[in-house]
């Protein structure tokens, strides 16, 4: 389904009914990347799973792209789906939009599931990198950021022993728009540090991470879980930074207990 979202079209799957749980994708994929928790899921909860800006279905404008805007969509696309309150589910780049998206909209946030993000801003090393990538996708093209990205979102297991899973995160990736990895790039380039924010989230947070996780390691699922007041820490065993994907039940396991335990607390 498609609908205009602040001067775009924005691409999303609503599926199910009961507590609301809204997915935000990984850099550079989009909503597909959520196939097998809305199956997992939709017999029980109504899920939501939205292209953001610039992925998948959804428009890619040229133009500049920020977190906040994207955290703006989101909530839009909420409005029109007559959902005000929900639980929602970041995974890196996607849960970067839900701190940011928790700075202007906390009150819509029943629960929150970080799954292998974190809250510190990037490094000037990794701005640089952020610059380099930019340049790569433009002189190159996108199949070329599938290659420099599938060995840090996959463990090198994966990689070599399932060929679909690898062949699925690089069609998403090949999917995408220049404008789109480029704008990404920048938004994620200029994010704000949000460890001050940790203390100041006050609803019940699932932190997810892989135990191989290496672009957002185990030790920033750890920062995370020490500083928000109301979270618990969950480590997925042989999975790297695309923890969903590659340990799909384990990571559905997680996410239905904590919107069942959501649910039970809205009766109460
Ligand atoms: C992602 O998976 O969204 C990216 O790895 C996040 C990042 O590059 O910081």
């Amino acid at each position: 389904m498609h609908t205009q979202v602040n001067g775009i079209s924005i691409a999303y799957s609503d599926e199910g009914t009961g507590l609301p749980i809204v997915f935000l994708h990984a850099f550079p994929l989009n909503r597909t990347m959520w196939a097998t928790q809305e199956k997992a899921l939709s017999s029980q909860f109504r899920i939501i799973t939205i292209d953001l800006r610039g992925h998948g279905e959804s428009d890619a404008p040229l133009w500049r792209y920020t977190l906040d805007q994207s955290a703006d969509d989101v909530s839009t696309l909420l409005d029109h789906l007559g959902i005000q309150r929900a639980l929602f589910v970041g995974l890196s780049m996607g849960g970067y939009i839900l701190f940011a998206f928790y700075r202007k909209y906390a009150a819509r946030v029943k629960g929150l599931v970080l799954a292998d993000t974190r809250a510190q801003a990037d490094t000037a090393e990794g701005r640089d990198g952020r610059f380099l990538m930019a340049q790569t996708a433009y002189k190159k093209g996108p199949s070329a950021i599938a290659d420099l990205m599938i060995p840090k979102l996959l463990s090198p297991q994966t990689i070599e022993t399932r060929p679909d899973l690898v062949q699925q995160v690089r069609a998403m990736i090949e999917n995408n728009q220049i404008s789109g990895i480029a704008g990404d790039l920048m938004a994620m380039a200029e994010r704000p540090d949000s460890v001050p924010l940790l203390s100041q989230i006050t609803c019940p947070t699932q932190i997810i991470v892989g135990e191989l996780d290496q672009a957002t390691p185990p030790s920033d699922a750890k920062l995370m879980a020490d500083q928000i007041p109301n979270a618990s820490l969950a480590v997925v065993p042989r999975a790297a930074h695309l923890a969903n994907l590659e340990q799909s039940e384990v990571f559905n396991q997680i996410v239905a207990a904590f919107a069942s335990d959501l649910s039970k607390r809205k009766q109460s």
